[in-house]
């Protein structure tokens, strides 16, 4: 249906134009498993300050360590020393829930840890609206996502704070290399001026078009699971570019650790079933410890491996 990249105004969703919105958030959960929003109730005097805030963190904080990263990088790789294994990006984690780290983490202003604990809120909030979207589309309950995500102590959420700075040869190392998310719902506040994010459609990398004010969602691989395939997770890389230094914060809205992810059994349809064609079962911390080691390597064999009894591997 949609041939351009999918934008969702979600004001849309009270009014006329309500249908059409859905529809289009239907398609790009199943054929491009990205989309981005506006209108997502998020103060845009917010995200300024977010985006004024970790920019200087950047330069403060974090610049001096990333320019010895990089010079020894492009040193190695001048001598023929392999660094297709590195990533040119500087970054930091906040864990939001279920617990909160952020009055831990060092080297923050008073000032940006509280911002960056209310932005935390509303993305929160609005993963939660998300994926009740997502079910309205799924013909699945209200909340039955957010309950599926569950576990014993409530979804896992964070975010992850990065900045991928100019890079003179973006022929000798990548922004960050391909994967796919391994968790639920993803919410990207991106840069609006540098881009270098692109996803893979029909074999070909796409740009993710930065605009001001959005946010961009993608799909992980557990919606993937718990929809047997309906949504789809799909891979995704930033290009390290050689002017600008581009903004990406990006949330990640995931089951708990002990939570028991499986296809909601209203989407498995009985054949597949039968001839054990559904995605696995299983607790999603063991596919988490699966994914560290496998993250830049194609899903598919993840989900084949949580369909043995005990997957160590
Ligand atoms: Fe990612």
């Amino acid at each position: 249906m949609e041939k351009s990249f999918p934008i969702i105004d979600l004001a849309n969703l009270n009014g006329e134009e309500r249908g059409i919105a859905m529809k289009v958030l239907q398609d790009a959960c199943e054929n491009w498993g990205f989309f981005e929003i506006l209108n997502h109730g998020i103060s845009t005097e917010m995200m300024d300050e977010v985006e004024r805030l970790t920019k200087d963190h950047y330069e403060q904080c974090r610049k001096k360590r990333f320019l010895e990263f990089a010079s020894k990088t492009l040193e190695d790789s001048t001598k023929g020393t392999d660094t297709s294994n590195l990533d040119w990006e500087s970054t930091f984690f906040l864990r939001h829930l279920p617990v909160s780290n952020i009055s831990e983490v060092p080297y923050l202003e008073e000032h940006y840890r509280s911002v960056m604990k209310q932005f935390a809120l509303e993305l929160e909030k609005l993963a939660e609206r998300l994926l009740d979207l997502l079910c309205e589309n799924l013909g699945l309950e209200k909340g039955y996502l957010k309950e599926a995500f569950c576990g014993s102590k409530g979804p896992t959420f964070g975010t992850k704070v990065s900045s991928y700075p100019p890079c003179p040869r973006p022929d000798l190392v990548k922004g960050l290399r391909a994967h796919t998310d391994a968790g639920g719902i993803i919410l990207l506040f991106q840069d609006d001026r540098v881009s270098g994010l692109q996803l893979l459609k029909d074999r070909e990398w796409v740009d993710v078009p930065p605009m001001r004010h959005a946010i961009v969602v993608n799909i992980g691989d557990q919606l993937e699971v718990i929809t047997n395939g309906k949504y789809k997770s799909v891979e995704h890389r930033v290009v390290a570019q050689p002017d600008g230094n581009r903004m990406s914060i990006a949330s990640f809205y995931n089951p708990g650790s002990d939570a028991v992810i499986f296809p909601a059994p209203a989407l498995v349809e009985k054949e597949a079933q039968e001839k054990k064609e559904a995605y696995p079962k299983f607790v999603f911390e063991d596919y988490m410890n699966l994914y560290l080691r496998h993250k830049f390597e194609p899903k598919e064999p993840r989900f084949e491996a949580m369909k043995q009894p005990i997957a160590t591997s």
